[in-house]
């Protein structure tokens, strides 16, 4: 019975889901074996290709030429360079392999040896592929003539397309690969480039050491000027804020200790004024000629002063206890007393003036030492904030000036390099002639010729079995039919040297064959399926004309005639016949005047004396319209019934599914259909198509047919059989 073929399981399969279908080993080795021939001929053409390019291809030799990068790169700022610059890191590297492919470097080779004049180069011999491509860019470029410079921009192009440069491994070598049509140039010229990279890098070198140096006079220069503006800076703000450095420290400190010291002193001494000042204050307001005032005084004026007062006290007491104290003596001397009273009395004041006029000038000093030091600690303060900032400057002008020193240093280091630029880079190989051609690659391009044939087979053989959409394995019929598949037949045109009436009755003729025993397995399923139901009436079908349903009913129903069986064959395709032009070309009645008068059936059979085969033909004037209307009407019914009951097996040849009607009126008639397939003919679409659009021919549908398989390609189909599978089968009588 027909299933839709998303619901056939065909057992459990390895394999990947590829674009729909599934891409199992088996399906893999499958294409292989149908598809090898075409993979075959991609190998052989990608072979043939390859040969030609080898025989036409511009053989090329190159040039090897080796150069040991300087590890010591232009540092002249950085002394401590030295130890680091053991470790190169490949950015330094890939700027070598850069400077090497430079168009500067490149040009200078090209003026050296000349290159524009060369024929490889300024194509006057060019080879056959870039004469088409030149030729093709021609046409859309314009005619001027190439200018000097132009021709040489395009030779250091094509040197440097020629050019392959590379580090080896992890090393400081970089290896320098030139390409040329002739060994000589390519040694000449990958030389060429290598000594031009070191002539180039010990220019390099002396370039940036002479820039470095040009650049470090300079900033020496500017050193040294910041160097004295900020030394002058530091001088004129100590001028400024009045810092003078002296051995006890800064001035102003120096001059308040001292200040304080006078001011002590000062102020001692304006006691010591007072003092007098008061004791003298005191002294005046006693009577001074009294002998019981002490004398506190050491004054030499009034001490001689106060003796004679003294003196003549005594004597003017002795005179006025002699003489009276009216006496004139007496008067007299009372007289000089007071004269000399008066005299101690003036003295004292005088002195007393000077000792005031001391004290005043004593406190003076004292208010004027006070203020100088008020003065002075207010200024200590600024002085102080000044220090910060002196300390400032002072720390800025040390630093330029360490910095001019170490910067006059290094310039003379960088000026002695400059006389001497060494460069560490050298040649480590010079370029050889080279003795063998590097390309074309004989055996490379063999192999990748096969390897691309190879793919290329693979891809066109999976693309053709993809896009395919015919069937040609059991397997194939079985998921998209759902039903069985009951044998592959082989074509037997090739195995029969006779015309088309040979194939009709091929199983007579090759009982052994495989188409026979394939035909015998159609017979053994009819039979297992005959013990569940009954099943006499069998139809052959397929989708479209030419299949070969005529073929295989013919083959099929002598089989099973051969057999012993009762076995009729009907023509049943009304439209062409052709089972009755290769069985009884010369019958004058058959199905249609049977179905007329089913009594005269008899008379309409025509029997085989070879074969016992009771067939049944058709005969018509001119086509039928109603062809399908008279296959399927009541009267066929009634035929049947009658056949059903002289026959054992009756086998119906039917018009094809798609084209005509006919099957699909008289399917509900049959017992069971066989669905023959072309192989490799029949598309999966058609099948498909005819199948789904009749249920009763899917549910009578018994199983399917692979017809005329090619033998070839069956045998690489069934390979996986094994040598001995055919050898059951006797091809030839
Ligand atoms: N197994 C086969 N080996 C070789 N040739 C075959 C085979 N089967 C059929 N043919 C050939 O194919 C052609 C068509 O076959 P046939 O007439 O049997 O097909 P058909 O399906 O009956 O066609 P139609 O739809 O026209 O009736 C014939 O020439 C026949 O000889
Ligand atoms: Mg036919």
């Amino acid at each position: 019975m027909y299933q839709p073929r998303e619901h056939f399981q065909s057992g459990h399969r390895f394999g990947i889901e590829f674009g729909g279908a599934v891409l199992s080993f088996e399906r893999v080795t499958d294409v292989l074996r149908r598809q090898w021939p075409i993979i075959a001929v991609c190998v052989g053409v990608s072979l043939a290709l390859v040969i030609v390019y080898l025989a036409t291809a511009q053989p090329m030799y190159t040039a090897n030429a080796r150069i040991m990068m300087d590890t010591r790169q232009a540092q002249v700022l950085d002394k401590d360079s030295n130890a680091s610059s053991a470790l190169i890191d490949t950015g330094y590297v890939d700027s070598q392999v850069e400077i090497i492919n430079s168009d500067d470097l490149i040009l200078s080779v090209v003026r050296r040896l000349k290159l524009t004049e060369d024929p490889e180069f300024n194509g006057s011999s060019p080879g056959l592929l870039s004469l088409i491509i030149g030729k093709a860019t021609s046409i859309f470029s314009s005619r001027e003539p190439a200018s000097q410079e132009r021709i040489e921009h395009a030779v250091v192009g094509q040197v440097q397309k020629n050019l392959r440069t590379e580090r080896v491994l992890a090393t400081y070598v970089l290896s320098l690969n030139y390409r040329s049509r002739s060994p000589d140039k390519a040694a000449k010229i990958a030389n060429a480039i290598a000594n031009a990279y070191l002539v180039g890098a010990l220019e390099a070198k002396y370039q940036s050491t002479k820039r470095a140096t040009e650049w470090l006079q300079q900033r020496s220069l500017e050193l040294s000027e910041q160097a004295t503006a900020s030394d002058r800076a530091v001088q004129t703000f100590k001028a400024e804020h009045n810092i003078v450095g002296t051995s006890r420290g800064l001035m102003s400190e120096q001059q308040l200790s001292d200040l304080n010291t006078q001011l002590v002193q000062a102020r001692a001494a304006t006691a010591e004024a007072k003092a007098r000042l008061d004791r003298i204050d005191a002294i005046s307001d006693q009577d001074l000629a009294q002998p019981t005032v002490t004398d506190a005084l050491n004054n030499a004026v009034i001490t001689r002063l106060r003796a004679q007062y003294l003196d003549l006290q005594a004597q003017y007491a002795d005179w006025s206890k002699r003489y009276g104290k009216t006496h004139l003596a007496a008067v007299n001397l009372a007289n000089k007393m007071e004269e000399l009273r008066k005299n101690i009395a003036d003295e004292l004041r005088r002195i007393g003036d000077a000792y005031r006029s001391d004290y005043e000038i004593a406190k003076s000093r004292e208010a004027s030492l006070e203020k100088n030091v008020k003065e002075l600690v207010a200024q200590a303060g600024h002085t102080g904030q000044a220090e910060v900032k002196l300390r400032d400057l002072e720390s800025a002008a040390d630093t330029y000036r360490n910095l001019y020193n170490n910067f006059l240093e290094k310039l003379q280091s960088a000026t002695q390099n400059q006389s001497f630029p060494l460069s560490e880079a050298r040649l480590i190989s010079t370029a050889a002639k080279p003795d063998r051609k590097s390309s074309p690659r004989t055996v490379l391009a063999l192999v990748g010729g096969l390897v691309g044939g190879l793919c290329l087979g693979f891809g066109v053989a999976f693309a053709r079995e993809l896009l395919s959409d015919v069937l040609r394995t059991p397997g194939e019929v079985e998921d998209e039919l759902g039903v069985k598949c009951l044998g592959v037949l082989p074509d037997i045109r090739s195995s029969t040297k006779a015309g088309p009436s040979d194939l009709s009755r091929y199983v007579v003729d090759h009982p052994f064959s495989r188409f026979a025993e394939t035909l015998r397995n159609i017979k053994v399923s009819i039979d297992v399926a005959r013990l569940t139901r009954e099943i006499k009436v069998i139809g052959i079908v397929s989708s479209l004309p030419k299949e070969g349903k005529t073929t295989v009913a013919a083959n099929f129903a002598q089989l099973v005639a051969l057999t012993g069986h009762r076995t009729v064959l009907i023509d049943g395709d009304l439209h062409t016949r052709s089972l009755t032009r290769e069985l009884a070309p010369n019958a004058k009645s058959g199905l249609v005047e049977a179905l007329n008068d089913p009594a005269s059936l008899g008379y309409h059979v025509q029997r085989s004396k070879e074969t016992g085969l009771d067939f049944l033909p058709s005969v018509v004037a001119s086509r039928m319209v109603n062809s399908a209307d008279v296959i399927g009407s009541k009267a066929m019914a009634e035929l049947l019934k009658v056949l059903r009951d002289h026959y054992e097996y009756i086998v119906i040849d039917l018009a094809p599914v798609m084209p005509v009607a006919d099957s699909k009126a008289v399917s509900f008639l049959i017992d069971a259909m066989v669905y023959v397939i072309e192989w490799g003919q029949t598309t999966r679409s058609a099948l498909q198509e005819s199948v789904s659009g009749s249920e009763v021919l899917q549910k009578k549908l018994l199983g399917a047919v692979l017809n005329r398989a090619n033998p070839k390609m069956l045998k690489r189909i069934e390979a996986y059989k094994g040598k001995h599978h055919n050898s059951y089968y006797v091809e030839h009588a």
